[in-house]
């Protein structure tokens, strides 16, 4: 008990202080009595109690998976907890249902045996029917791929041998205020290695077109169909981006064309108290010209909430250009672009310097991958 509720102190101060990047405001602000290494300081050892536990919460989560999948198991079990009864009672009918299902099982082999007899029958005649057996052995051929992987927790963590694309679901369903879960995933394997998480997907030909001229909300709590265009949302990529350090990867494409890629070895969005800032640092890697570097620090705004510290006219950069981004004055690159007054196209995905210069890619796509995934998450957490 003890332990708990100092955890959950812990946890609460973290809140409050923030993540990444408020150290600066703190130390600039009314705490005038704490001397800039002493927070620090504090700051660290914050940080390092907040990694812990969102380990345990992450264990957690693999506990009530494996509890949810048993308890379905349970289900299945008849008469295993009418205790009251006497053990003999008990035997018996457990007996009796054992009959009763060999029993079912032997009318369901003679059923498959008419039924493999009636198949034979059926393919001797000449017919389209013939085409039947060779398509069920082409199925076999294609490699058998679970989007439910209750035991994972995330993209980097599935099965190198497999890679395929999709969405995928992990641990137990986590829901935020509209119904998304934080553990279901578009997972891409973009590159060598493990696959890569989705936060931003655009340009799909779907029809109709989704829409990334949201509100605030919106973009906190992310919109679209994850097997389609989408935006994971800020509040949900900041959880995930807090706990570990991530790199960022956005590539863009032409249709028919070969995709030019962007790699940021460190990217992390602040909480919503900082209007999840967005940080990049490393060296840059790409086939596309740097156009995020000038983003490092700003806000993150939309048309109904702009960066409260730009009070200069760049602050209707979310209207003129529509999505969500973290506009500077007003942008260099802008994936959630709309047609709007500087755009005649839409959407408009927007990134400085893109092959002519002129050109707009069609199709946009941002994700995130660990760089050296917690260790703890199989541990208890000491
Ligand atoms: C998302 O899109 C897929 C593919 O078009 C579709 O099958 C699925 O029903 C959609 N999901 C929702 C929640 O609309
Ligand atoms: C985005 O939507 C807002 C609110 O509806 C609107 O005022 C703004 O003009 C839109 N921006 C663009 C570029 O479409």
């Amino acid at each position: 008990m003890m332990k708990f509720s100092l955890l959950f102190l812990l946890a609460w101060s973290c809140v409050f202080l923030g993540s990444t990047g408020s150290l600066n405001r703190i130390g600039n602000s009314d705490i005038g009595f704490k001397s800039l290494e002493e927070l620090v300081l504090i700051r660290k050892t914050l940080a390092a109690q907040a990694l812990k536990l969102r380990g345990l919460e992450i264990n957690l989560h693999r506990v009530l998976s494996k509890v949810v999948l048993l308890a379905d198991a349970v289900v299945q079990v008849p008469g295993r907890y009418s205790s009251k009864e006497d053990p003999l009672a008990v035997l018996s009918e457990r007996l009796n249902l054992l009959l009763e299902r060999l029993n079912q099982e032997e009318r369901i082999s003679t059923n498959l045996l008419e039924l493999k007899e009636w198949s034979t029958k059926v393919c001797q005649e000449p017919s389209p029917s013939q085409t039947l057996p060779k398509e069920l052995t082409e199925e076999k051929d294609e490699p058998k791929v679970d989007f439910y992987q209750p035991a994972k927790s995330d993209c980097h963590e599935l099965d190198e041998g497999v890679r395929v694309d999709g969405v995928y679901r992990f641990l137990v369903p986590e829901r935020n205020e509209v119904q998304r879960d934080l553990y279901e995933r578009y997972c891409a394997f973009a590159t060598d290695g493990p696959a890569w998480t989705v936060i931003q997907s655009r340009g799909g030909s779907f029809d109709p077109h989704e829409n990334f001229n949201r509100s605030w909300d919106e973009y906190r709590a992310g919109f679209g169909n994850l097997s389609r265009d989408f935006w994971f949302g800020n509040e949900f990529a900041h959880k995930i981006l807090y706990r570990d350090d991530h790199e960022l990867r956005i590539e863009l494409q032409e249709a028919g064309e070969p995709l030019d890629w962007a790699e940021y070895p460190l990217f992390w969005l602040d909480s919503e108290s900082y209007n999840y800032q967005l940080s990049v640092a490393g060296e840059f890697r790409g086939s596309l010209p740097d156009a995020l570097e000038q983003h490092n620090r700003m806000d993150f705004s939309t048309y109904d909430r702009r960066r409260n510290h730009a009070k200069s006219a760049d602050s209707t950069c979310g209207e003129d250009y529509g999505g969500g981004w973290w506009f500077d004055r007003c942008t260099q690159c802008n994936l959630n672009g709309e047609h709007g007054v500087h755009q005649r196209a839409s959407p408009a995905i927007i990134w400085m310097n893109w092959r002519t210069g002129t050109d707009k890619p069609k199709s946009s796509r941002m994700m995130i991958r660990p760089v050296n995934p917690t260790p703890g998450d199989n541990s208890d957490g000491d």
